[in-house]
């Protein structure tokens, strides 16, 4: 037995770069997306279209749009109270008197038992159906979000943030190198794939996340590099944060390259420590990593990404929050980096993925002379749907309604939203369905607010708090 949604249905589909996004935007204003018993796509086109079937199950959500699941690369679960936090300051200053003091209260395991909650429950009404989250110091609080992700079964990647040192108001974050490494082992073994048993098939999925190079040494990175090559083949993934402020001298990347002696920010990660410091070890790139920010990469950064297979998490909200700048957005893409979108909630004062997309749009079009690039809305979709499948190394289990694939979709309503109702219905002014198309979109996309999210879906089923 199948179940139709019929509604408008927008998704970028099959397999394109951001470039061919604008090709692959299928629009259906009358559409049916089938999905299976399994939770697979068995149809996505016109209603008229689909399949007979006898047996047929219909929900009809009338003028609701359904588009693919939100797709966030990088959000920090700890942080779920902290967004809008005052630290009067950039990256470092904000970390320091905002986020290692509120990231503590996680010692207490029932505050994070219900932190766990929260943050699952803003999960649902921000449509974020995949996330790769930033974990906590406490493996309690870890356990609590697996828990309660895998209650209401969203999908997720997650690991513990690994501290091994720190100023005194990181101190009670901090483990010991061969607890970091432990711990996070007994993590991945505890979590890894722990709701099917497959990582081919899980909802669950376990990362390797230092929090960034200055939150640990050479020994760390060459002990989780060592780690990594153990589990590589497991699937299991690694996150961090990558190049996201240069204010000069007592700026993130500046300190960076003076403490570990490196040309770049990234050798950091790249296999270029052994215990003791000595030189050569194992790397933490590739097609199961992900790198937040990365706003002041070098060329080399970029192309060792891109051959590598290493993917960002874009996060303009939070660059703009902290003061960070803006990631050229054309020659990262152009490099053949998978760029994907992410929240970096607490920095980022905003859950919902499509309010990234808008504040990407708008810096971008505001970069400088012939670095301003104004995103086409296929390829703000893309970015927040496909691209993020992409980065998480999953793209042939979702992020579209292609055949085959696992269905993760959004059904929103814009009467549930009537600034957004008001747009769609007054604002866009078309002569021919491609531009109908695209102004439709762009409307959606920029005027949409969680309140009009009326249903999510993970895997044909649907996500309730
Ligand atoms: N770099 C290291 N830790 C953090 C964090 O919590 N947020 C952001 N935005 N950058 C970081
Ligand atoms: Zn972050």
């Amino acid at each position: 037995m199948s179940t139709t949604h019929l509604g408008q249905i927008f998704h970028v589909a099959g397999s394109p770069t951001v470039f061919g996004a604008d090709d692959s935007l299928a629009w259906f204003s009358d559409g049916a997306l089938v999905v299976d018993d399994a939770g697979t796509v068995v149809y996505c086109g016109p209603r008229e279209g689909r399949p007979a079937d006898d047996a047929e199950v219909i929900d009809d959500h009338g003028d609701a749009f359904l588009i693919p699941g939100f797709v966030d690369t990088h959000i920090h679960f700890p942080q779920t109270y902290s967004v809008d936090a005052y630290g009067g300051g950039q990256l470092l200053e904000w970390l320091d008197s905002c986020i290692f003091p509120a990231e503590a209260r996680l010692a207490d395991p029932a505050f994070a038992e219900q932190i766990a909650r929260d943050f699952t429950a803003r999960r649902i009404a921000a449509g974020t159906t995949a996330a790769m989250v930033f974990g906590s110091a406490f493996s309690h609080a870890q356990d609590a979000l697996f828990a309660e992700t895998r209650r209401v079964g969203l999908r997720l990647i997650s690991g513990r943030g690994i501290q091994t040192v720190g100023g005194p108001s990181a101190q009670a974050l901090l483990t010991s190198e061969r607890d970091a490494v432990e711990l996070t082992a007994a993590e991945i073994d505890r979590w890894h794939a722990a709701d099917t048993g497959s990582v081919d098939t899980a909802l669950l999925h376990a990362a390797i996340v230092p929090r960034f190079s200055l939150s640990v040494t050479t020994d760390t990175l060459a002990a989780l590099g060592e780690l990594y090559d153990d589990v590589r083949d497991r699937g299991v993934y690694v996150h961090t944060h990558l190049n996201e402020n240069n204010r000069p001298g007592t700026g993130e990347i500046d300190m960076v390259k003076r403490s570990f002696e490196v040309a770049s920010y990234l050798d950091t990660y790249d296999g270029k420590f052994l215990p003791g410091g000595r030189v050569g070890g194992k790397s933490l790139l590739g097609r199961r990593t992900v790198m937040a920010h990365a706003v002041h990469c070098t060329d080399g950064e970029l192309t060792r990404m891109a051959e590598t297979g290493t993917s960002i998490a874009h996060c303009p909200v939070s660059q703009l929050f902290l003061g960070s700048g803006t990631m050229p957005w054309r020659r990262t893409v152009e490099a053949g980096v998978t760029v994907a979108a992410g929240t970096d909630v607490g920095a980022g004062d905003e859950w919902l993925i499509s309010r990234v997309l808008s504040d990407a749009f708008k810096v971008h079009l505001s970069e400088p002379g012939d670095a301003s690039v104004a995103i086409h809305p296929a390829e703000m979709l893309f970015t927040g749907t496909l691209a993020g499948a992409r980065a998480l190394d999953m793209e042939e289990r979702f992020g579209n309604f292609d055949v085959g694939k696992e269905a993760d979709f959004l059904v929103i309503r814009p009467e549930r939203w009537a600034p957004l109702e008001a747009i769609l219905a007054h604002g866009v002014r078309a002569d021919d369905d491609r531009t109908a198309r695209d102004q439709t979109l762009f409307a959606l996309l920029m005027g949409l607010r969680e309140p009009a999210i009326a249903e999510v879906y993970v895997r044909g089923a649907r996500v309730t708090a």
